[in-house]
């Protein structure tokens, strides 16, 4: 140990949104997020999405048997209902009263992957959203248009101005996450509304378009929402480096296979979680609020969501060296390969689970 090395406790981190998909590559990419997150909230866009209690149970057994011999002892999968026309709401209220379902995610059709069974309009699911204010199940939201004659920064605004808001102002009750924000309007409606939480992912806090677009263009930098410009970035980073309860951690980790990053259309989403938690680390390091870590990696989503803190501790060491070579690639068992986002970060980083 040099006099360098920096040592902290926190909370057991959860993941408040992240992609494990199914077969050989949920096997593949579950470990990483079960051995260092107690919770993680799975996405429900797999094929065929995830639109009953019956399925969430089925792949919440799959999730728990991909976990892995390493995951946390309390590592608990929370599972997500895709909003459309089939989801049935007698079977939500009752999947999320038994404690099958945490909440239901909204996808605009067509606005990212695996997104075709989303909705064209989200008041349009008035009824559901009524009934999960009532019985205070969380609405989480991709919220990014889908209108072709918009320019791909500005849709996320757009999205919360005109589909958002409304929601959000006529059905005051309902809790809200807008997730992986990108911009300052995700920020905004967030800041604006006690009843709307914001997730934040380790890429959209420490990349900007520039990263994506101006020396050769890197697709394994592609996700949706598009990262956007070194301004709403800073945003980002000081939303999530502020304290400020409102605004929590959540991966947004979404592998694709290395086909299909490096094709003629690019796969939205960015396989991250090996080095999530020490990106974000070096991040607030180097912004100088470590003491600000845990509340957004480990405190915020929790109380947001009306979950108990975890009473479990890690430990995060930073080296000063950086002779560790992590690596950047992944396989799965039947040999494809995914790239993984934020080695750098892993070079400095380590962490151990004390309780
Ligand atoms: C996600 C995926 O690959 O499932 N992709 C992404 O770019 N973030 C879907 C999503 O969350 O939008
Ligand atoms: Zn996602």
């Amino acid at each position: 140990m040099t006099d360098d090395t920096v040592t902290l406790e926190i909370a057991a981190p959860d993941d408040w949104h992240v992609h494990l998909r199914d077969d050989e590559m949920l096997s593949a990419v579950t470990p990483y997020t079960a051995n260092v997150f107690r919770h993680a909230v799975v996405m429900p866009n797999i094929t065929p999405p995830v639109t009953s209690t019956q399925a969430a149970a089925a792949y919440r057994a799959r999730v728990l048997s991909a976990a892995g011999p390493d995951a946390r002892h309390d590592f608990t999968p929370m599972m997500v209902l895709y909003l459309n026309e089939q989801i049935v709401v007698d079977d939500l209220l009752a999947g999320a009263a038994d404690g099958v379902v945490f909440g239901a995610k909204y996808y605009p059709a067509g606005a990212t992957t695996n997104s075709a069974a989303g909705g064209n309009d989200l008041l349009a699911f008035r009824p559901v959203l009524e009934a999960m204010a009532g019985a205070g199940i969380p609405l989480l939201v991709h919220a990014e248009s889908t209108d072709p004659s918009l320019d791909i920064f500005d849709r996320e605004a757009d999205f919360i101005e005109k589909q958002l808001l409304p929601v959000v102002e006529q059905i005051p009750e309902l809790r809200v996450t807008v997730e992986h924000i990108s911009t300052r309007a995700g920020l905004d409606i967030v800041k604006d509304h006690p009843q709307v939480g914001g997730s934040i992912t380790p890429h959209h806090l420490t990349c900007d378009r520039s990263d994506l677009l101006a020396n050769g263009m890197r697709p394994h930098l592609y996700c949706k929402p598009v990262i956007n410009s070194r301004e709403e970035r800073m945003a980002i980073a000081e939303a999530a480096t502020s304290g400020n309860p409102s605004f929590f951690f959540g991966t947004d980790s979404a592998p694709h296979p290395l086909s299909k990053k490096e094709a003629e259309k690019v796969a939205a989403g960015i396989f991250n979680a090996p080095y999530a938690l020490e990106v974000v680390a070096e991040l607030f390091f180097e912004l100088g609020c470590l003491d600000r870590l845990e509340g957004f990696v480990s405190h915020h989503g929790a109380d947001h969501y009306g979950v108990e803190r975890s009473p479990a501790k890690i430990r995060l060491t930073r080296r000063a060296d950086t002779e560790i070579d992590p690596p950047e690639a992944m396989f799965t068992a039947d040999g494809t390969e995914v790239r993984i986002f934020g080695a750098d970060a892993a070079r400095r980083w380590a962490w151990e689970a004390v309780s």
